[in-house]
């Protein structure tokens, strides 16, 4: 079956063609986060106007791509949320303005399963992992941060999530506190964490916060503030930054790896799952592969590449879930801007 994706939920807007969930044939995305730079945040209604203005050159450069004709394409697949509503409505009407041309029917796909979906897709139809359930997912986003039961396709238990600040918003925020960036700092702070090879001075020691609670909750807003306190009495010294930087990381690692770990033992997981931009960040990557594989739990992580929101994930989503919605029933798919994992 090959599906074609969309994704609008934020400030990119992508187009992907994928063969039987796993296989990309082609792909397409333009970007608007160069222009949000200088307001230090995505500014909803920019993000809108460039969905509108990016998304048929997108649409059209990815069947260039594709090369055959859209006959071929079986199903189109498309964000409903969660996400910025008026950029998803752009992405939900060009589908169902595709689906209607050519006949074909709409599959609507949550964005939060679309990140799960980064760990099935292998490297281009070859390499694909085999993944077993149960499994547990993570998923760190700048948006969210959710621990979720993953039972099967389509099949999700919310485990918990932060209670505040999601774990992407923490580490963009501290960037911002630090200096270092205004905008989408987290790979910058990872950066900066990495230039510093020493041990830590206990004088930047951080809180871990809830990381003993019996429960499967976050919490980051109270680690931003106490970054803020810490970086206002220390900010001459040499190395502060980066210290600084990579306390904050640890501190952010040992609470997700920590509660995550405990959710595999909870829920008798046989793989970890992880997704969402945040999972591009080495150190998480590398202290849950440690974990996991100390108690014989295969952990994945989605190639760098599939870390950032796209389309292809979208499409791999749309194959293993296949909620196909006729052109009857096109009224109902509308933009879900706070949709849940379990929505
Ligand atoms: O999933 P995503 O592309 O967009 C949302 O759906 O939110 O995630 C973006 C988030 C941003 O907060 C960004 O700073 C963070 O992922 N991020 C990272 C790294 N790369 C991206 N955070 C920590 N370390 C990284 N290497
Ligand atoms: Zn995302």
């Amino acid at each position: 079956m090959i599906i074609l994706a969309i994704e609008t939920s934020c400030d990119e807007t992508a187009c992907a063609i994928v063969e039987n969930g796993v296989k990309l044939l082609a792909q397409s995305l333009a970007s608007s986060a160069e222009i949000h730079q200088k307001f230090g945040g995505v500014v909803p209604e920019v993000a809108a106007r460039k969905q509108v203005e990016f998304i048929v050159p997108v649409i059209h450069e990815c069947l260039e791509k594709f090369a055959q004709s859209p006959n071929k394409i079986d199903a189109i697949a498309v964000t409903v949320g969660p996400g910025l509503v008026g950029s998803l409505v752009v992405g939900i009407e060009a589908a169902k303005a595709l689906a209607i041309a050519w006949d074909k029917p709409l599959i609507p796909v949550n964005h939060l399963v679309g990140h799960i979906y980064g760990n099935f897709l292998g490297d281009s139809g070859s390499n694909i992992p085999q993944i077993n359930f149960p499994a547990v997912v993570l998923i760190v986003s700048g948006g969210h941060t959710d621990l979720i039961s993953m039972r099967g396709h389509a099949d999700f238990k919310y485990l918990g999530g932060t209670l505040d600040d999601a774990a992407g918003e923490a580490f963009d925020k501290t960037a911002r506190l630090l200096g270092i960036s205004k905008y989408f700092g987290g790979a910058l702070l990872a950066k900066k964490a990495s230039d510093f090879s020493g041990k830590i001075n206990p004088i930047y020691k951080l809180p871990r916060p809830m990381v003993y609670e019996n429960n499967f909750d976050f919490s980051f807003s109270g680690l931003k503030t106490a970054v803020k306190n810490l970086f206002e009495k220390t900010q001459t010294n040499v190395d502060a930054v980066e210290q600084i930087s990579k306390e904050f990381q640890d501190a952010v690692v040992d609470v997700l790896v920590k509660k995550t770990i405990k959710a595999c033992l909870h829920t008798g997981a046989k793989n970890l799952l992880l997704g969402g931009g945040v999972s591009a960040n080495t150190a998480l990557r590398e202290k849950m592969f440690v974990e996991g594989n100390k108690l014989g739990i295969k952990v994945l992580a989605p190639p760098i590449s599939l870390c950032n929101d796209n389309a292809i994930y979208i499409a791999s989503a749309a194959f293993f879930n296949q909620k196909f919605v006729n052109v009857s029933e096109f009224k109902n798919v509308v933009a879900n801007p706070s949709m849940g994992i379990m929505d």
